[in-house]
């Protein structure tokens, strides 16, 4: 009998069942930095799991890794590996306070959070030393402080913000108490110039507090910041804030030959980029950057902890700026222009080859979400996807490959019933700038 039977993952990678859940990646790729020295630190009452248990934590890694390839519905990258990173997994570190002042808790990562900081920092033209930011626990938190930011700064401001933007933004303003007005999109998911200019026009005697998305969660668009500024200009508006919510986009358009206006030198306050997005982790991440004089206005010192509390946690995740260091050092601006032209390429794949099948399949420009009429309940139970009203999208990360697309488009083309695409034409948005 084959050793391993009844555990795919195990028998797949040809190792032993119960060590499935020590990382199969570390395994199989011992880290090299620690030269044959132990790879977890040793603990003094290791404990045993009961073997039922276990049974149920094998089975949840069987199931994350049958469900890694069919994963095309969500922004996140899962093609990665941080094993060299895992033994640090050992340790209780913590990066709590102002990563620039450290704290009394000296086991963590602030200098590599630093230097993270600074390579996005680059990536976004922020003024040089002029810029402060932090790791955060991904985009919802990132923007969650950049409101947090304007709200101090306007306390009377409206914040204006597109009905494609984010779930979570409504929540965040409904938390924060400030006042706020959704603005009409368009039908390629940018916003509405007209009803923004028209609204801000109707409250210019407050402060304009503009959240822009910079590629929405459905349709990758980006809001024109050009035009915004625009629109400030001819209502002689001089003091405002502008937000960029650049969750995925953030990673895709510093590597582009002909970005939308997205960062700092575009007039920018403050930016959320997503880290397990585009770069992809294990665990939820991602980084907030502003202006440094908005966040003097919020730093308050505390002497427990011995930190400049500028951050919204006071606890800070440790391992993930490790992460996000690791990967940018890993792969560089180079490696990052090829992931991202990579992941450009096979958007357009998609969408000519839908199209092919007379499905009228579209994207933004610089964009790798690319959207189709909602597909069937059937479609959606093989495949992870996010549906929204009649729309359905597939986001080309790194680990959808050219045949994952094939496959995916053959099926959803499959399950159509006859003479259905021709119908569902309409979809299609009249104004967006269409990918070439
Ligand atoms: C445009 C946009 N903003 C914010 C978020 C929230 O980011 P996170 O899930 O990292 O908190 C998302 C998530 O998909 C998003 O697409």
């Amino acid at each position: 009998m084959p050793p391993y039977v009844g555990y795919p993952v195990a028998e797949k990678w040809n190792i032993h069942p119960s060590d499935v859940m020590l990382s199969t990646k570390t395994r199989l790729n011992p880290p090299s930095f620690l030269h044959g020295k132990a790879q977890m630190k040793p603990h003094q009452n290791p404990g045993h799991l009961p073997p039922a248990d276990r049974r149920r934590l094998e089975t949840l890694f069987d199931t994350f890794s049958e469900l890694e390839r069919v994963s095309i519905g969500y922004p996140c990258n899962q093609d990665w590996d941080y094993s060299e990173l895992y033994p640090f997994l050992s340790f209780v570190g913590n990066n709590i306070g102002d990563p620039y002042r450290g704290s009394n808790y000296r086991q963590n990562t602030h200098e590599f959070e630093r230097e993270v900081l600074a390579d996005f920092a680059e990536f976004t033209k922020a003024p040089p030393d002029n810029y402060w930011g932090y790791v955060t626990n991904g985009g919802t938190e990132g923007n969650m402080y950049g409101l947090y930011l304007a709200r101090e700064i306007h306390p009377e401001g409206i914040v204006y913000f597109s009905e494609d933007t984010h779930y979570s933004v409504a929540k965040i303003l409904r938390l924060q108490h400030t006042r706020n007005i959704m603005i009409k999109s368009r039908p390629d998911g940018e916003i509405d110039y007209d009803d923004l200019r028209e609204s801000i026009r109707l409250h210019r005697d407050v402060p304009p507090i503009v959240f822009a998305n910079i590629g929405t969660t459905m349709k990758g668009a980006v809001d024109n910041l050009d035009t915004i500024r625009g629109i400030m200009d001819d209502l002689a508006i001089s003091t405002y804030y502008l937000h960029a919510d650049a969750a995925l986009s953030g990673m895709i358009l510093p590597f582009v030959a002909d970005p939308q206006p997205w960062n700092f030198a575009d007039g920018i306050d403050s930016l959320s980029i997503s880290g397990h997005k585009l770069i992809g982790a294990p665990l939820p991440c991602g980084i907030v950057l502003a202006r440094k004089q908005h966040v003097e206005r919020v730093a308050r010192s505390v002497e427990y902890v011995g930190v400049l509390d500028t951050t919204l946690s006071g606890s800070r995740n440790a391992f993930t700026p490790l992460l996000l260091w690791y990967a940018l050092r890993k792969h560089g601006r180079e490696g990052f222009t090829a992931i991202v032209h990579g992941c450009l390429s096979r958007a357009e794949y998609a969408v000519q080859l839908f199209r092919e099948r007379g499905v009228e399949a579209w994207r933004n420009r610089n964009s790798v979400t690319v959207v189709f009429p909602r597909p069937s309940a059937e479609v959606m139970e093989k495949w992870i996807i996010a549906p929204h009203k009649d729309i359905g999208h597939l986001l080309t990360m790194p680990h959808v490959t050219y045949e994952i697309i094939e496959e995916f488009v053959d099926d959803y083309c499959q399950a159509l019933p006859p003479g259905a695409t021709k119908a569902r034409a309409k979809l299609r948005p009249k104004t967006t700038a269409r990918a070439r």
